[in-house]
């Protein structure tokens, strides 16, 4: 599916990361691409990150059950004020997984998932702020879409172990979205999205940034794995000093050097990112293929023409480094590239979610080497 009449361009520079915008169906043609019964199965399954939040009274009263769900929860249930949120979907349906393809124009290592929500008349999340920036697709039914003030960590919330629901919510702006509307909201600004049809879908395209804590703390362990314990503070030229209370300055310049020089490694760092930045979502998932293929089964494949599938589930990224290298990160892994052809089919793996590969593809042993390990560890499929 496609957009029509989108400016990507002036998105960019007008709203993204800065104001909502609620773009009219712009789709060429939109159809759901899935059905509310699919999405309460994926919620009964075990693996599969789920919610279901259902209120009490029509303002209040917020209780959160975690999937896996029994199938009889849905029985149960009533129709009005509840909501179910199931997390990851494209991982799951490829239909839903398409989705993303328009948003393509952000960065691989931005997107994060698709999740998909179903309300009754009445339900919602509630008026809260995200972390993140979404696209928020309007699938089935209507949902009343409020926008607020832009929030931050200070903005009082609702005392709740599950939900960082606003303690106060006033709206500034209000739509409802028909089927196909896409509302975009940056991170920090509150939202409220209530059901106004006896049925109603969002997809929610999320993306995702990582935090200053994150990155310090996880490169910082990544760093550490690979030290040695004699790698130590040393004073060789240690002079006497007035008061032995004083920590002295060249000591803590001399300190400060031995995190720095390891911290100002960007060289490093860019090997760390696109490992860590690719790693799957949920890295316990087992794609793998169940028989494992040989390069000359996969090679037949191909040459009969059939094209490559990424798996929603798994992540490509690649960075550039000198001297005409190029590193790919597959599903948390590294490949360097050096050969012009491994090149030409790690940029080809990171732009398209469906590969068909040029004859002088094929034939390169060393392409098909990272084609082999990429199938056999379910990161690549073919549409049998
Ligand atoms: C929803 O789909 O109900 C919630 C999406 C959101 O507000 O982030
Ligand atoms: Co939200």
């Amino acid at each position: 599916m496609q957009l029509t009449n989108f400016d990507t361009a002036a998105f960019l520079r007008d709203y993204w990361q800065k104001k909502p915008l609620l773009i009219k169906n712009p789709w060429t043609e939109w159809s759901d691409p899935l059905e509310p019964d699919d999405l309460a199965g994926l919620a009964c399954e075990e693996g599969v990150e789920s919610r279901l939040i259902t209120q009490a009274t029509a303002s209040g009263g917020w209780t959160v059950e975690h999937g896996a769900l029994a199938e009889e929860r849905f029985g149960q249930l009533g129709d009005k004020h509840w909501t179910l949120l199931v997390q990851a979907v494209d991982h799951y349906l490829p239909g839903v997984a398409a989705l993303i393809e328009p948003f393509r124009f952000i960065p691989n290592w931005r997107i994060d998932d698709v999740m998909v929500s179903y309300a009754t008349q009445g339900g919602g999340v509630g008026p809260h702020f995200d972390q993140y920036d979404v696209f928020l697709i309007q699938g089935i039914g209507q949902r009343r879409w409020q926008i607020g003030p832009v929030c931050d960590s200070a903005t009082a919330t609702l005392p709740h172990d599950d939900l960082r629901l606003l303690t106060e919510f006033k709206a500034c702006e209000e739509w409802i979205c028909e089927p196909g509307d896409i509302l975009y909201v940056p991170p920090g600004v509150s939202h409220n999205g209530v059901a106004v049809s006896d049925h109603c879908m969002t997809y929610s395209v999320g993306f995702r940034a990582p935090s200053r804590s994150e990155l310090i703390g996880d490169w910082a362990d990544d760093l550490i794995a690979e030290m040695e314990d004699d790698d130590r503070y040393t004073d060789p030229l240690l002079k006497e000093q007035d008061n032995p209370g004083e920590i002295r300055p060249d000591a803590i310049d001399a300190l400060h050097k031995m995190v720095t020089e390891k911290m100002a490694d960007r060289d490093a760092f860019a090997r760390w990112f696109g490992q860590y930045s690719s790693t799957p979502k949920y890295p316990d998932a087992d794609w793998g293929a169940e028989e494992p293929a040989s390069v000359d089964h996969l090679r037949e494949h191909l040459a009969s023409g059939q094209p490559l599938l990424r798996n929603p589930a798994s992540r490509f990224s690649f960075i550039r480094q000198p001297g005409d290298l190029l590193m790919l990160f597959v599903d948390g892994a590294s490949f360097p590239c050096t050969d012009q052809k491994c090149i030409a089919f790690a940029e080809a793996l990171c732009a398209q979610d469906r590969i068909y590969l040029a004859h002088e593809l094929i034939q390169s042993d060393e392409v098909m080497a990272l084609v082999t390990t990429f199938y056999n560890q379910g990161s690549l499929v073919f549409d049998l």
